[in-house]
C-alpha cells in the first residue's frame, strides 16, 4: 500500500485537478496524472499504467459512469473513486454497480484524498485475501477430487493388472473359466458369474463353470431361464447391461441387475460370460461393463494362442515324428522302438509320481529321442552285424543330432535336453557329455532305463531279444552303475506289475485344448525295436 502509485484524477474543473496535483505529487509515492474529460482519461490509462482512479460525475461528452466502464474493458482491476456531492441511495447503488469501489464526497478536505485512497487499498487486499482463500479451497477441492479419481484409477488398473496376471498363468481351458467366473465375481458386486460355451449363432448354450459368491450361494438363478434371456437379448453378440427399474424383463424375477459379455475368436462368439446381482439394491455399472469386456478379451487372446501354439506344436510334433517312424521302419528291428520305450518311459514316470507336465515332457523326448539317427548314415544305421569302434563313435553323435533338431525350433528347452542325454550313465561313462548321477537330467534317466529295456527286449540283426529274466536281471545289476537305483526300482517295480511289454496301439496326436502340450497319454502304446 505503500509502494509507489501513479494515481489519475479526471474532472473537468481545473481547479480539483491542480488540488490533487498539489497534494500527491508533494508525497514521494504517489505521482498524479489529470485529465480534463473521459476522453482524455482513457487515453491516459491506454499508455500509462495506472493503479488508482479519481473521476468526476457529471462532466460534459462522457460521464463518470460512462468512464468507469470503459476503463475497466481496459482493466476491470483499477479502482475508481467518485467524487460527488450527497449521492441518493439510488444512484450511489447504480454508481456501485457501474464499477465504483467508492466516494469521495465534495466539498472535501485535502487529507480525505489519502484517507479514501487507503481506505480502498485496504479494502481491496481484504478482497484479494478473499479471493485468494477461495482459490486455495478450490485448489484443496480440486486436489481432492483429483486425488479420489486418481486413487480411483489406482483401483482399476490393480483390477486389470490382477485379470492380466492371473489369466496369463493358467495351464488349462477348464482352469481358465474357472477363473474368469472367480475373478468377475471379484471384480464387481455379482452374486453369481457363470460361462457358457456357444455356438455361432448363439442357439446352443452349454454352462461351464459358475462362481457363487460365498453367502450368496443359496436359490440360485435358473440356468434356463439365464439362457433364455441372454439368447433373446445377445442375439447380435453385443455386451449386455440390465437394471431392474430400467429392463421390464427382471421385473417380477429375482435379478436386479445382469451383465454379459462375449468371448470372441476372430470375431467369432464362442462364449459368454454372465454376472448376475440378485436381490439388492446394488446394479451393475457401465465399469463393470468395461472391466468384464476387458477380462472376455484377454482370455479369449490366450485362448486363441494357446490354440495356435498347440497347432503349431502338433504339427510339428507330427512332422518329427514321421521323420522317426521313417527312421525306424527301414529296419524292421527297430520299427516303433521309440513308441515302445516312450510307453515304458510314462509307466516308469508315473510309478515315481511324475507331475502331468513331466510326463508330457517324457512323452514328446521319448517319441523323439532317437530323431538324431537321421544324421547317422545308412551304412552305419541299418549295419545288420556288430559295430567297429569308428562306427560306434559315429552312432553316439546321435542324441546331439537330435538334440540339436529340437533346439533349433526354439520351443522345448527341456525336451532339448531330455533327449540329449538320454545315453548318459549314472556312473559318468556315458555319452555325449560323461554327465554323472544328478547332474543327467532325470527324465533323461527314466528314458535310459526304458530305452535299454526295449533294446534287450527286441530282436537284432545280430542277436535274438534277450530273456526277459536275463533283461531284468542285467537291470538290477546296473542300478547305480550305468542305471539310476531309483528309476531302476521303479522300473522293477512297473514290471511286476506287468505294465511293460503291454498292449500296442497306434500313437494319436493330442487333441485340441488349452493345454499346449497335453499329449492325450492314456492313448500311448508300446510296439517293437531298438537301438544299439
Ligand atoms: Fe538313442
Amino acid at each position: 500500500m505503500s509502494s509507489h502509485m501513479n494515481i489519475l484524477v479526471v474532472d473537468d474543473d481545473e481547479m480539483i485537478l491542480e488540488i490533487f496535483e498539489d497534494f500527491l505529487n508533494s508525497m514521494d509515492t504517489r505521482s498524479v496524472l489529470t485529465a480534463k474529460d473521459g476522453f482524455e482519461a482513457l487515453d491516459l490509462c491506454r499508455n500509462n499504467k495506472i493503479d488508482f482512479c479519481f473521476t468526476d460525475l457529471n462532466m460534459p461528452g462522457m460521464d463518470g459512469i460512462e468512464f468507469v466502464k470503459r476503463v475497466h474493458q481496459l482493466d476491470n482491476t483499477l479502482p475508481v473513486v467518485v467524487m460527488t456531492g450527497y449521492p441518493s441511495a439510488d444512484n450511489a447503488i447504480a454508481t456501485l454497480k457501474s464499477g465504483v469501489v467508492d466516494f469521495l464526497v465534495k466539498p472535501f478536505k485535502m487529507e480525505e484524498i489519502e484517507l479514501t485512497i487507503r481506505r480502498v487499498l485496504e479494502k481491496r487486499a481484504l478482497f484479494v485475501e478473499n479471493v485468494l482463500l477461495k482459490e486455495e479451497l478450490e485448489g484443496k477441492e480440486r486436489l481432492q477430487a483429483l486425488n479420489r479419481e486418481l486413487s480411483d484409477k489406482i483401483k482399476d488398473l490393480k483390477a486389470l493388472n490382477v485379470i492380466l496376471q492371473e489369466i496369463d498363468w493358467v495351464t488349462s481351458s477348464s482352469e481358465l473359466f474357472d477363473l474368469i467366473v472367480r475373478l468377475a465375481a471379484e471384480i464387481t458386486a455379482s452374486d453369481e458369474t457363470h460361462f457358457y460355451l456357444v455356438d455361432e449363432n448363439m442357439r446352443s448354450w452349454e454352462p461351464i463353470a459358475s462362481f457363487y459368491r460365498k453367502g450368496r450361494e443359496g436359490d440360485p438363478c435358473s440356468q434356463a431361464w439365464i439362457q433364455e434371456i441372454l439368447t433373446r437379448k445377445m442375439s447380435d453378440g453385443t455386451p449386455l447391461l440390465m437394471k431392474d427399474g430400467h429392463d421390464d424383463s427382471l421385473s417380477g424375477t429375482q435379478i436386479c441387475s445382469l451383465v454379459a459379455v462375449p468371448l470372441k475368436i476372430r470375431w467369432k462368439i464362442f462364449g459368454v460370460l454372465v454376472g448376475i446381482i440378485k436381490d439388492r439394491s446394488a446394479l451393475f455399472t457401465e465399469k463393470d461393463l468395461h472391466f468384464l469386456g476387458f477380462m472376455s478379451r484377454r482370455a479369449s487372446f490366450v485362448i486363441e494362442n494357446a490354440a495356435l501354439y498347440e497347432n503349431i506344436y502338433q504339427n510339428l510334433f507330427a512332422t518329427l515324428y514321421a521323420f522317426v517312424e521313417a527312421i525306424e521302419a527301414r529296419d524292421p528291428y527297430t520299427k516303433q522302438h521309440s513308441s515302445r520305450v516312450t510307453e515304458f518311459a510314462i509307466s516308469i514316470g508315473r510309478e515315481m509320481g511324475c507331475s502331468d507336465e513331466q510326463l508330457d515332457l517324457l512323452n514328446f523326448s521319448g517319441h523323439l529321442h532317437d530323431i538324431g539317427k537321421i544324421g547317422i548314415p545308412d551304412r552305419i544305421l541299418l549295419k545288420p552285424g556288430p559295430l567297429t569302434d569308428e562306427e560306434y563313435e559315429v552312432i553316439k553323435t546321435h542324441p546331439v543330432i537330435g538334440a540339436k533338431i529340437i533346439g533349433h525350433l526354439g520351443l522345448m528347452a527341456e525336451e532339448e535336453k531330455v533327449i540329449r542325454h538320454h545315453h548318459e550313465r549314472w556312473d559318468g561313462h556315458g555319452y555325449p557329455d560323461g554327465l554323472k548321477g544328478e547332474s543327467i537330467p532325470f527324465l533323461s534317466r527314466i528314458l535310459a532305463v526304458a530305452d535299454a529295456y526295449d533294446a534287450m527286449a527286441s530282436d537284432r540283426a545280430y542277436r535274438k531279444k534277450i530273456p526277459d529274466e536275463l533283461i531284468i536281471k542285467m537291470v538290477r545289476e546296473n542300478a547305480g552303475s550305468q542305471f539310476d537305483s531309483e528309476v531302476v526300482r521303479a522300473f522293477l517295480k512297473v514290471y511286476q506289475k506287468g505294465r511293460i511289454a503291454s498292449g500296442v496301439t497306434a500313437f494319436q496326436p493330442a487333441p485340441s485344448g488349452l493345454k499346449a502340450k497335453s499329449m492325450p497319454l492314456n492313448t500311448l502304446q508300446v510296439a517293437a525295436p531298438v537301438h544299439r
